[in-house]
């Protein structure tokens, strides 16, 4: 009988989150009753939904309450069971809490059995090869329907889920055009073979800048951000063009004042499609998608773009600086 730690929701944040925003507490180690199955958490994923189940304000999932731990994707290692299917030493990732250990039952949201291949480091599995990278390849292509010779544009493009894209979009012969914001991001950006990289922080008006880019109009946005950076592509879209959006992180620390799209007449004069996902509503294509990844990594056309961290108690500080812009690639805490 020993303890465990969590990260609670101490207060709802104000903007950017704070360290005050967060507590971390010890409770019992909890015991598991029938069918139930006893996690160690070793690999925390931080997220930018996460921002949006701080507010008391409806999402796809609930707030969480103040005085919950927090909420977040996990991969973790099975340390005891009463559920066969899930036996002792088994890998897993899975919708669960900011516990270093955690009681989950076989129907838990997003649960997967993860099977790392020899010498993949498994972060990998919550990042590139795992959700990350199914995110991306459903809103290139499932969702974005991408093709050779195209012209792709992804906004946070040297974060978790744009750093992918780029990676995907070039493998499958588009061209690729990645918005970021500061000069570092541009050359990592770059780096993983975008064939422009556009530093928005630095450009006086980004719809002329991607113009420039983009003489001929752009066929696939792939939109992790929203707010002004959607409004400057609808007009640069190409006849038939598709918007994937998959978030919009530059809404998510005041959601309370979001900002206003004025560009939307251009989906009737240029027939565009936009359309929100989740990854785990195109669950029919998530296999194709993990072989391709797969594939991808193994011939290092993919490089998994990863910002880790060390220790449990690194969780917070994590996500404040993903909230604050301040990563590049995806953030996992190693716990
Ligand atoms: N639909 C789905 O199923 C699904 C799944 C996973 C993630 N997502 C969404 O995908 C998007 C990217 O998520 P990710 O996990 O890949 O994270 P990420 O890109 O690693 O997120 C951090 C980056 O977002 C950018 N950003 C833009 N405006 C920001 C603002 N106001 N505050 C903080 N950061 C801002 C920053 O890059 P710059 O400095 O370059 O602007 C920052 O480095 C998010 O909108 C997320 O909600 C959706």
């Amino acid at each position: 009988m020993g303890t465990i730690r969590q990260i609670v929701l101490a207060r709802r944040p104000c903007g950017v989150p704070v360290p005050g925003d967060f507590l971390l507490v010890t409770a019992p180690m909890p015991v598991i009753g029938p069918g139930e199955i006893l996690v160690r958490m070793r690999v925390a994923s931080c997220d930018p939904a996460i921002r949006g189940f701080m507010d008391d304000r409806p999402s796809y999932l609930p707030p969480i309450a103040v005085g919950a731990p927090i909420n977040g994707m996990s991969l973790g290692e099975v340390v005891a069971s009463n559920d066969p299917d899930w036996p002792v030493g088994t890998y897993l990732r899975t919708f669960a809490t900011w516990s270093d250990h955690y009681v989950i039952r076989g129907d838990a949201l997003g649960l997967e059995r993860v099977d790392a291949a020899p010498g993949v480091p498994p972060q990998h599995y919550m990042g590139a090869l795992g959700p990350v990278g199914l995110t991306a390849w459903v809103g290139l292509i499932a969702v974005g329907d991408a093709k050779a010779g195209e012209t792709v544009v992804v906004s946070a493009a040297a974060g978790a889920t744009g750093s992918t894209v780029v990676q995907l979009a070039k493998a499958r012969g588009c061209r690729v055009i990645g918005l970021c914001g500061g000069a570092e991001k541009a050359a990592v950006v770059r780096g993983l073979g975008a064939d422009v990289a556009i530093d928005y922080r630095a450009e006086p008006d980004l719809a002329e800048a991607i113009r420039a880019a983009a003489p001929d109009g752009v066929d696939v946005y792939f939109d992790n951000v929203g707010g002004e950076t959607l409004d400057a592509l609808l007009p640069l879209m190409r006849m038939h063009g598709r918007v994937a959006v998959c978030g919009m992180i530059s809404q998510y620390n005041d959601a309370d004042n979001p900002a206003g799209v004025k560009n939307l007449w251009q989906l009737v004069v240029n027939r565009i499609t936009m359309r929100g996902f989740l990854t785990y509503d195109h669950v029919d294509r998530l296999g194709e998608a993990q072989e391709e990844l797969d594939a991808l990594y193994a011939s290092g056309a993919l490089r998994p773009l990863e910002n880790v961290r060390e220790g449990f108690e690194a969780l917070p500080a994590a996500f404040i600086d993903l909230m604050a812009g301040r990563t590049i690639g995806k953030t996992l805490v190693l716990t």
